[in-house]
């Protein structure tokens, strides 16, 4: 079964072909993340604007790097939720009326749990993909971290997942994000700062962790203010001086001090929740999924401290891509009905 997945739901416009959800045969993924650079975050109604501009383009592409045409496509998949709403708009109705025209059925989806089944695609003849050799086996534990969400899930089958925690605030890498800014490096954030941390000492600067009641919950919110008071002493000021003027008070080796600390500590946390949910619920798999899962530091990290090694995808599949929706799209569809294509509307506050 061959399933074209869209995918709009922030900056990145991508459209993926993959086969029985497991074999990737293109994924096209075209971001304005350079329009967004200069305002140091995603800016709604330019996303919007440029998604409207690549999604036919990208679409097409899609289906000619697969060696498809639409007779081989048998059904269409879509990002529903959560996101931004202009963004989504896009996708869905760009889905919608595909799925009409070319007489598709349409499936919609949650993005969340979308990146937890990029884990899943395991084959591809396309050049630089690195997949996992095995797909997740059930009961898979995902720890899914991106600039939206962190949470600690159980999947014990497919489409029959507990949350066991999430984050009470922030999302670990929206934390990522606004300690990048402070620093006065681009966005996103998490790629510069860890670069920028592996120059730095992780001790130089003692962070607390959250104390919470839950032991599967994040909070990041007083991790990112802890980071602001720490860079403000450092340069001798106090709580009152802005943060916009700290990248240029900020010495190079104070700012890696501060990107190394930073990671250590909301690493820790995550590893920490991790580690206490495998000891305690033995799953077979464990999965890392969301941008953050790009990050080598938590990769590193889990390995070293969990009893089974953690699965975890090629960069591209782990940041916002569509061959994720094509995938959690064919292990849902005997269980989903198809969406209706005159009605499908995109669910911005979508939850799991
Ligand atoms: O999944 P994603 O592409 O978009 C959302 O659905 O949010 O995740 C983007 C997030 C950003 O906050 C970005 O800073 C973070 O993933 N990220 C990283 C790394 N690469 C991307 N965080 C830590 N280390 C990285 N190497
Ligand atoms: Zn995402």
């Amino acid at each position: 079964m061959r399933i074209l997945g869209i995918e709009s739901s922030a900056d990145e416009t991508s459209a993926a072909v993959v086969e029985d959800g497991k074999n990737l045969l293109s994924n096209i993924v075209a971001s304005s993340l350079k329009l967004h650079e200069v305002y140091g975050g995603i800016v709604p109604e330019i996303a919007a604007r440029s998604h409207l501009e690549v999604i036919i383009p990208t679409i097409e592409k899609a289906l000619a790097d697969a060696g498809t045409n639409w007779q081989d496509i048998d059904a269409i998949a879509v990002t529903k939720g959560p996101g931004l709403i202009g963004s989504l708009l896009i996708g869905v109705l760009t889905a919608r009326t595909l799925a009409i025209s070319k007489n598709k059925p349409l499936y919609a989806v949650n993005h969340v749990e979308a990146h937890v089944y990029a884990n899943f695609i395991t084959e591809t003849k396309l050049q630089n993909y690195q997949l996992p050799k095995h797909q997740p086996q059930f009961p898979c534990l995902a720890l899914i971290v991106s600039g939206g969400h962190s949470q600690l899930v159980l999947f014990k089958n497919h489409g029959d997942y507990q949350i066991l925690g999430q984050t009470r605030d922030d999302a670990v890498g929206e934390a990522y994000d606004k300690v990048a800014k402070m620093l006065g490096f681009p966005y996103p954030g998490g790629p510069s700062i860890e670069k920028a941390a592996r120059l730095g000492n992780p001790q130089a600067i003692n962070l607390p962790q959250a104390k919470l009641d839950g032991e599967y919950e994040f909070s990041f919110s007083g991790l990112k203010t802890a980071v602001l008071r720490a860079a403000q002493a450092l340069i001798g000021e106090d709580y009152t001086f802005p943060s916009s003027k700290l990248p240029e008070r900020l010495n190079e080796a104070q700012k890696a001090d501060i990107a190394a600390s930073f990671e250590r500590a909301a690493l820790l946390a995550l590893v920490d929740a991790t580690a206490k949910a495998t000891i305690r619920l033995n799953p077979k798999s464990i999965v890392i999924a969301g941008g953050v899962a790009a990050s080598g530091g938590l990769r590193r990290e889990l390995e070293d401290k969990l009893p089974l090694a953690p699965t975890y995808t090629d960069m591209k599949l782990c940041t916002d891509n569509a061959a994720m929706i094509a995938s959690l799209a064919y292990y849902r569809h005997s269980m989903d009905t198809p969406a209706d294509t005159y009605s499908l509307s995109p669910e911005p506050n979508l939850a799991m």
